[in-house]
């Protein structure tokens, strides 16, 4: 079914939204703790190689088609290259029903952080005990609760359709966000553990990070950016013909990038500055997956003038970023249903979402409440193991899943789709440009070559055992 798309009512619409959808948790929760885990540096440069190697390139690439074809997922690969071609918008479609059945749990972790703020506020703040983390992760109702809270405001807003909404609302969150985030970094530029912070993430000694950093930085890439699912295909599909896609990239690729270190700046220095709390981490007491909702509240109430009205509206604005990301893989899980069966919006929202959520009630109890979900394992298994690695747990085995095989495989697909399958002519003649230039020949010539020698680099490391995610 083809449908007449709308447009952003603005030229920064498509950049607002997208960077709505590319910032997150993979930026505030995800990469701070991931960077801590590999040690820093030499991570961190790496990470910046992938964004602008792949990154750039690929989301140049899926914008490109949602805004050729005028449509999102399957129907827009269907459209510009035939049927086979839309295997890639169901494989995004299963690859983002998989991100968001996890996702959503922790998402809900920054409602519970809001609400723990506001009582700190009220009632002055309380160092947590180490183990308090983990309590509230074991305690199950608490963790489904919270996930079926976050998705329903999902599910509320994809309801409505996230054309004009969305980009209204990420016009006023985001830039609250940036000024927030500055705040933060600037706090923690006066605090003692500023040098050492910026040490182990600004110097590169590649001695230090474990050899699947490498491919953990490309898997962390395709996440943050949200490539290799159709998420800026979907976006791009709203785009005028006259908005230029290199510039819309490379600012949503920079604001991506600029959040991701930002956050990790903040929380390295706030846990190189307490030498409590960096005890407790280097020994591995407090779990970095919680770093988020552990290191900032103690800089927002020990360290920060007006920490005590900061602290819960960084939460809201926490789960604002999260929602504005699970907004693009919502319409991007139940679009498919809405243009391969004609489903109406509400049904597809409705059956995709509840789908969705019985996936989020698995990986909610996997992080201590069931000890049988919290400690499945594949790494005993044939075959299994080379997909999940080491993994243990459903939450941690659906992000490696996603991570490691679904969006490098989608990402690949979108290579091999603008770089091999579209003819240069067509591709110039829809961009608008009568010969090729410097830009375009990069391009190009990253999509035929560097992006996916790198993709099945990563695939065939992935294949033959090195965990990644
Ligand atoms: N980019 C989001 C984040 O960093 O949190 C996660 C995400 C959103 C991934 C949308 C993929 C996607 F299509």
């Amino acid at each position: 079914m083809t449908m007449q798309r709308d447009t952003w009512d603005s030229k920064l619409g498509f950049i607002m939204a997208a960077s709505g959808s590319a910032v997150g948790l993979g930026n505030l929760w995800k990469f701070p703790y991931i960077t801590w885990e590999n040690n820093g540096g030499a991570f961190v440069l790496v990470y910046l190689g992938a964004v602008v190697i792949l990154g750039l390139p690929i989301m140049m690439g899926e914008i490109f088609v949602g805004r050729t074809a005028h449509l999102s997922g399957a129907p827009a690969y269907k459209k510009l290259g035939g049927k086979g071609w839309s295997k890639l918008g169901y494989l995004g479609a299963a690859a983002g029903g998989v991100i968001l059945s996890y996702y959503m749990v922790i998402a809900g972790w920054s409602l519970y952080s809001f609400w723990q703020c506001l009582g700190w506020s009220f009632g002055g703040y309380e160092t947590p005990s180490s183990d308090a983390f983990g309590t509230f992760l074991g305690n199950g109702w608490l963790q489904i609760g919270l996930t079926a809270l976050f998705t329903l405001m999902n599910a509320a807003i994809v309801l409505r359709g996230v054309g004009r909404g969305i980009e209204r609302a990420t016009r006023v969150m985001m830039p609250i966000l940036v000024v927030i985030m500055l705040y933060l970094v600037i706090t923690a530029m006066f605090m003692p553990g500023r040098n050492e912070a910026f040490a182990m993430i600004f110097s590169a000694d590649f001695g230090r990070m474990p050899a699947v950093g490498y491919l953990e930085a490309v898997g962390q890439a395709f996440f943050s950016l949200s490539l290799g699912l159709g998420a800026m295909v979907a976006y791009g599909s709203y785009m005028k013909k006259s908005d230029s896609i290199t510039h819309s990239a490379i600012w949503v690729v920079s604001v991506d990038t600029l959040f991701a270190l930002l956050a990790c700046v903040a929380m390295f220095t706030i846990i190189l500055s307490v030498p409590e709390l960096k005890a407790q981490v280097t020994a591995g007491e407090v779990g970095t997956v919680g770093m988020l909702f552990i290191t900032l509240p103690q800089l927002f109430y020990t360290q920060m003038p007006g920490g005590v009205v900061l602290a819960p509206l960084f939460f809201i604005l926490v789960a604002f970023a999260a929602l504005s990301s699970t907004l693009s893989l919502g319409e991007v899980v139940a679009s498919i249903m809405i243009d391969r069966r004609g489903w109406h919006r509400k049904k597809a929202v409705m059956i995709t979402g509840g789908i969705v959520f019985v996936g989020s009630i698995f990986a909610a109890l996997s992080l201590g409440a069931s000890d049988a979900l919290s400690s499945v394992t594949f790494k005993n298994v044939p075959v299994l193991s080379t997909i999940f690695g080491t993994k243990t747990g459903i939450l941690s085995l659906l992000d490696h899943l996603a991570a490691n095989w679904l969006l490098p495989v989608g990402g690949l697909g979108t290579t091999l789709f603008v770089g091999w399958f579209l003819k240069n002519d067509f591709i110039l003649r829809e961009l608008g440009i009568k010969n090729s230039n410097v830009i375009f020949n990069l391009w190009i010539w990253c999509l035929r070559v560097v992006a996916p020698v790198a993709i099945v680099a990563l695939i065939i490391a992935v294949a033959t055992g090195k965990d990644f995610s």
